[in-house]
């Protein structure tokens, strides 16, 4: 994205008889690996923010699900879900077996409320740390090492050789109350984010034995995560290797590890086939196991589409059973949080590009990541792979996902947002019912929620409580429905 000044409005389309809907690839069958799937229609990851603060389903995760179930897609991907055993907040997780039953309770729900029609997979993932921004004060106070180095630019900044061997409490008083101009001399890069933005690890911390240790320990979490999804019932498992995660970082450019797993692509690729590698030798090689990654970083230094479509090659070779394409999402240009909030890799460029809104460049936010599937499905091809391949980003209408299915640039076409705006919309296209699809607005109103960790739901329903309407779950500040209102089609179907 260059600029932001263009508001886009939302296009007119017109939609499909019912007719048409039923002869368009679309709404068509297909598989993915040896799993019959109904339509190529897609939702991809969602995070509602709706577990417990201990990772476990909750009702309001069963609704979230079951809404978008009662719409029937071919494939709905449950949201990211942690692989590790700890604690992170209201993040769904799948580290231990004790989160299998309420896993396996949503399995059913799904299976349930589409009535057999949509197939369930659950995107797995891995995350470093990362803290709130800090009170200054605290910050100096607790969090700053008092190094050597660290001495020795204070001294030489102040010309006073006293602060090599100062008590370390006056060290941390003097930094504390110093100026800003000060505070960048004396601090390095690293200290100087976590002063400003909050502490973040990268995998190329490798002075960090546990990020050191990345490549011998993941491989093994994700099998076991994957070997829960498959006994929970899931039809299939997604490896998240986008966005902002471990996976996504060690894929990318900028990972300049000097170990195995860092520097050319074929050593940044390495350990995220090897944890590919240890999921097919635990689930077995009948069980959906796909890939979610970047076809561009966006950011500086980062991966582009000529890596994406190597990954893509390798992926393929190694096994993956689907790729799903995203873009962006990252850290390194996310904006300043406030003090106390953790910096939200969905806030710059990246960002932008990740969840395009209406607000933008030329090119607008529609469609606008096919070219990078359409590049991968490409090279994927070449190489004589058949994967299917899952374009997603900006997607509202059913001209555009026929369009991209008809040209091949992709395999399924996936629509988050517009899904949340309307789970029900797949299912009134389908029956010919198009002009009731309540329609995205690409403002992202849902994304800001998701940002302060709140229970994600969409404007253009999330007020609309029709009279006399009972039995509605409210979000916790008690002002937003949860759900969408019920839709039934005019006659059974
Ligand atoms: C509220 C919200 C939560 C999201 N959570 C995830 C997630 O857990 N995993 C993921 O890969 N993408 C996540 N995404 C990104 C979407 O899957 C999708 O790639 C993005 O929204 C662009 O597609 P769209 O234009 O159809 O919304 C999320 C998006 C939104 C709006
Ligand atoms: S809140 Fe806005 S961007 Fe999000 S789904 Fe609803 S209309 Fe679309």
């Amino acid at each position: 994205m260059t600029d932001k000044r263009i508001k886009h409005s939302i296009p007119d389309v017109r939609w499909p008889t019912e007719a048409e809907a039923a002869a368009s690839l679309w709404f068509s069958p297909t598989h993915v690996g040896r799993l019959p799937v109904e339509q190529r229609t897609w939702v991809p990851a969602m995070v509602p923010w709706r577990a417990t603060e201990d990772g476990f389903v909750t009702p309001e995760v069963l609704d979230w699900y079951a809404r978008f179930a009662e719409g029937r897609p071919g494939v709905l991907v449950v949201e990211a879900t942690g692989i590790r055993d700890i604690a992170s907040g209201p993040l769904l997780r799948i580290g231990d077996d004790r989160f299998i039953p309420g896993l396996r309770q949503l399995v059913e729900t799904v299976r349930e409320r589409s009535d057999g029609h949509t197939r369930l997979f659950i995107q797995i993932l891995d995350f470093l740390t990362v803290r709130r921004r800090p009170e200054p004060a605290t910050f100096f106070a607790r969090y700053l090492g008092i190094s050597a180095r660290l001495r020795e630019r204070l001294a030489r900044a102040l010309a006073d050789e006293r602060w090599l061997i100062a008590a370390e409490p006056d060290v941390r008083a003097r930094l504390a109350g110093a100026e800003r101009p000060l505070v960048e001399t004396v601090l390095d890069e690293r200290e100087l984010e976590s002063l400003d933005y909050g502490y973040r690890e990268r995998v190329w911390d490798t002075h960090w034995p546990w990020i050191r240790d990345l490549p011998r320990v993941l491989p093994a979490l994700f099998a076991e995560a994957a070997r829960r999804a498959r006994d929970a019932g899931f039809d299939g498992v997604e490896l998240h290797y986008a966005h902002a995660y471990t996976m996504a970082s060690f894929l990318s450019r900028l990972n300049d590890r000097a170990d195995d797993y860092g520097g050319s692509r074929e050593n940044r690729v390495r350990l995220p086939r090897e944890a590919l590698a240890a999921v097919r030798q635990r689930v077995g090689h009948d069980y959906v196991v796909g890939i979610r990654y970047l076809g561009d970083d966006v950011v500086a230094g980062g991966s582009r589409i000529d890596d994406a479509t190597f990954y893509g090659v390798e992926f393929a070779a190694a096994g993956a059973d689907y790729l799903s394409v995203s873009k962006g999402g990252r850290f390194e240009d996310a904006r300043q949080p406030k003090i106390g909030e953790a910096v939200y890799p969905y806030t710059g460029v990246s960002g932008y590009e990740c969840m395009p809104t209406v607000l933008g460049d030329e090119r607008g936010p529609f469609g606008r990541n096919v070219p990078l599937a359409a590049a991968i499905r490409h090279a994927v091809r070449e190489a004589g792979h058949r994967t299917p391949i899952v374009t997603s980003g900006g997607i509202h209408s059913f001209e555009q996902a026929e369009g991209i299915l008809r040209r091949g640039e992709a395999d399924f076409v996936a629509a988050a947002r517009q899904t949340l705006a309307d789970p029900d919309w797949f299912r009134k296209i389908r029956l010919g019912l198009g002009h009731d699809v309540r329609r995205c607005q690409f403002t992202n109103y849902c994304e800001g929620l998701d940002q302060r960790h709140k229970q994600v739901t969409c404007k253009l329903w999330d007020r609309e409580v029709a009279p006399g309407e009972d039995g509605i779950r409210m979000a916790a500040d008690g002002k937003r429905r949860l759900g969408p209102p019920a839709w039934r089609p005019p006659a059974a179907s």
